[in-house]
C-alpha cells in the first residue's frame, strides 16, 4: 500500500482525479492481499497464485512455514525468475489451455492433505470459459476440505458508465501486442455461478467498486465511486 500512495503523490492532480485505472488496480490489490492475510491468519500454510505473472506476494508475505506457489506460462515465468530475489517460490511452469494447473501443482509438490488458498489474480478474462470451469473445478479437486479460492472476473464490454467505457478502451489498446485477448466477460450473478459450478462455496462477492470504497485509503485521493461496479470479485471455499 505504501507504493501505491508514493505512486500517487507523484501524479499530476488531474491524472490523479481521471485515475480510475489505479483506483481499480489498487482495489483489486488490497482484496487479493486481504484474503491472503485471512487465509495466513486461518493458519492456512499454501498458497498457490496461478497465472501469477509479476505478482509480489511471495515476498511481502513470506513467512516460517508457509510455501508459495507461483504457476505460469514458462516463458514468462523464465524473465521473472531471472529477475526475482531469493528466497523464490517453488515455480510451476504449465499452460493453463492444455494443462491442469491442479494436477501440474500436486506434481510439484502442492500437500493434497493441507488447505491452500489459490489466487487467481486478472486471469480468467484471458481463457475460455470451459477452461476456466475446467481449471477452477480441478483446483477444487486437488485440495483439501478447507482450502480457499480467491477469483476475480471481467464484466460485458456494454457495462458500466461510459468513463468505464473509455477506461475499456485504453487497457485495450494497452494490451494491444501483448498476446492478452479478452475471453470471457460475464456479470456478477454469471460469475458467482461459475465458481459455485465449478464446486466451490461462494462465501464472498463484492464488486471492485465496493472493494475499492472499502479498501482504498480516502487519503490516496483515488477516485474510488468511478471505479467499474460490473467488475466482480469472489471468494470460495471447499467444504
Ligand atoms: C494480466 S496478467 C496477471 C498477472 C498477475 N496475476 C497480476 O494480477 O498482476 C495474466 C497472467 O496470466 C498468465 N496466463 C494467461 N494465459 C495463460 C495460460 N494459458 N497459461 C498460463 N498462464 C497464463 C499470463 O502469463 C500472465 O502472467
Amino acid at each position: 500500500m505504501v507504493a501505491i500512495v508514493n505512486v500517487v503523490q507523484h501524479l499530476p492532480t488531474k491524472v490523479l482525479a481521471r485515475s480510475v485505472t489505479l483506483a481499480g488496480l489498487a482495489a483489486r490489490l488490497l482484496w487479493f492481499d486481504a484474503q491472503v492475510t485471512e487465509a495466513l491468519d486461518a493458519d492456512i500454510k499454501q498458497i498457490a497464485v496461478i497465472g501469477a505473472g509479476y505478482d509480489s506476494r511471495a515476498w511481502r508475505f513470506r513467512r516460517e512455514g508457509v510455501r508459495f506457489f507461483e504457476l505460469d506460462h514458462g516463458a514468462t515465468q523464465q524473465e521473472k525468475k531471472r529477475r526475482a530475489p531469493s528466497p523464490a517460490p517453488i515455480y510451476v511452469a504449465a499452460d493453463l489451455t492444455t494443462q491442469s494447473a491442479g494436477e501440474t501443482l500436486v506434481e510439484h509438490g502442492l500437500d493434497t492433505s493441507l488447505p491452500v488458498l489459490f489466487v487467481v489474480e486478472g486471469v480468467t478474462m484471458y481463457l475460455d470459459e470451459k477452461i476456466v470451469r475446467d481449471q477452477l473445478g480441478g483446483l477444487g479437486k486437488s485440495s483439501a476440505v478447507g482450502s480457499r479460492l480467491a477469483v476475480d472476473f471481467y464484466p460485458p464490454r456494454d457495462t458500466g458508465t461510459s468513463l468505464n467505457h473509455r477506461q475499456n478502451r485504453l487497457q485495450h489498446l494497452a494490451r494491444l501486442g501483448s498476446g492478452e485477448t479478452l475471453r470471457l466477460t460475464i456479470d456478477r450473478s454469471e460469475a458467482v455461478e461459475l465458481v459455485a459450478g465449478s464446486g466451490w462455496d461462494a462465501i464472498e462477492e463484492t464488486s471492485l467498486r465496493e472493494a475499492a470504497r472499502s479498501l482504498v485509503p480516502s487519503e490516496s485521493g483515488l477516485p474510488v465511486n468511478a471505479v467499474n461496479e460490473h467488475k466482480t470479485l469472489v471468494a470460495g471455499l471447499r467444504l
